[in-house]
């Protein structure tokens, strides 16, 4: 039995030295397992003479510690190898790394604009009130101008003690104008970048969810021609030095006298493309003088102070910056558009 057990080990001490790492795990089944030579010997113990027991059992156990011994040895050292082979020179694995969203980085954009002019960014709530977003915005219950408006409401249970109307998704940041003046003593010049829901029909150009930002100032002595600077600032910092704007008298319960503003048609300068539908100019916002009635709703006495806003879409601001002519790409979260903001 003695010569058995030497020939287990002479066998082990080559097999483990030859190993690699994966043979590891198998020669330790082999040698030390349940089923191993050393196991059965172990088991016909007991039939030798009881003066042979102790010394084989010994012999035994002795070289099952070395077999192990020799296992634990053999596995740290092919790991040190392999982390030897470890070359700190390599270049990296090129790293996938996310890019901002285009609406992100326009509305980023604009908000720098403004903010060069003093303005501050404030945020909103997504989740208004019927008076917030109608009512003291000078939109009564029955004004026709809330058809286009009327948009998402949330189910009664969730409204809150100090909600005045229904709760509905906002139609437009224009209630944040509310809140900022109810909450903030004039001069006031801020800006409120946010998502805005309409029941619109999902096409290239329209979506039921899309991203405004909204602009208002609150001062002593601002005029109309204050507006317009701010404006003509931001659309030449924004697209080109060049670009003119043109002011159409238009209608916004809150807003008066009101306008909407065309920028010339970035991709022709105003000569007549298929962008501009042949016209030479692009719809971009609405604006106007804050009607006395919402300085009033917000307690601010419109007899000292005067007030301009605006607010504009972001998407079509995007669209009209990179040359994008579906704006449901904005929102699909396909790769291949993404990606092409990297360099932004
Ligand atoms: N809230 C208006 C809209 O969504 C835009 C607007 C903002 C007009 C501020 C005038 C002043 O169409």
């Amino acid at each position: 039995m003695e010569e058995e057990i030497l020939k287990i080990k002479k066998e082990a001490v080559q097999q483990i030295t030859a190993a690699t790492a994966a043979e590891l795990e198998s020669l330790h089944i082999k040698f030390l397992g349940r089923k191993s030579l050393l196991a059965q010997l172990t088991a016909r113990l007991r039939e030798l003479p009881p003066a042979q027991k102790p010394l084989i059992g010994r012999l035994i156990n002795e070289t099952k510690r070395t077999i192990e011994q020799m296992l634990e040895e053999k596995s740290g050292a092919l790991a040190k190898a392999e982390g030897e082979e470890f070359d700190l020179t390599l270049p990296a694995l090129p790293q996938a790394c996310g890019s901002l969203h285009p609406l992100t980085l326009v509305a980023e954009e604009i908000e720098e604009v403004f903010k060069n002019l003093g303005f501050v960014v404030a945020e909103g709530d997504e989740i208004e009130d019927e008076d917030h977003n109608f009512s003291a915005l000078n939109i009564p219950l029955e004004h026709p101008s809330r058809d286009m408006f009327d948009t998402f409401y949330l189910e009664e249970g969730l409204h809150k003690k100090e909600t005045q109307g229904r709760l509905l998704l906002r139609s437009h940041t224009s209630p944040a104008q509310i809140r900022v003046m109810r909450n903030l003593r004039p001069p006031l010049a801020v800006l409120v970048p946010g998502r805005v829901y309409r029941p619109d029909a999902v096409d290239a150009t329209h979506s039921f969810m899309f991203h405004q930002i909204e602009g208002f100032a609150v001062d002593r002595d601002l005029r109309f021609s204050d507006l317009k600077g701010v404006l003509i600032n931001f659309a030449r910092k924004l697209f080109t030095a060049e670009t003119q704007l043109r002011f159409r008298p238009s209608f916004f319960p809150f807003t008066e006298p009101s306008a909407e503003v065309d920028i010339s048609c970035i991709i022709c300068k105003g000569k007549g493309c298929t962008v501009c539908k042949g016209n030479g100019w692009l719809e971009v916002l609405g604006c106007g003088m804050i009607h006395p009635r919402v300085l009033q709703a917000c307690g601010i006495d419109s007899k000292k102070w005067q007030g301009y806003a605006f607010g504009m879409g972001v998407e079509r601001i995007a669209m009209l910056k990179f040359g994008i002519d579906d704006i449901r790409l904005f929102y699909n979260n396909h790769k291949k558009f993404l990606e092409q903001f990297n360099a932004f």
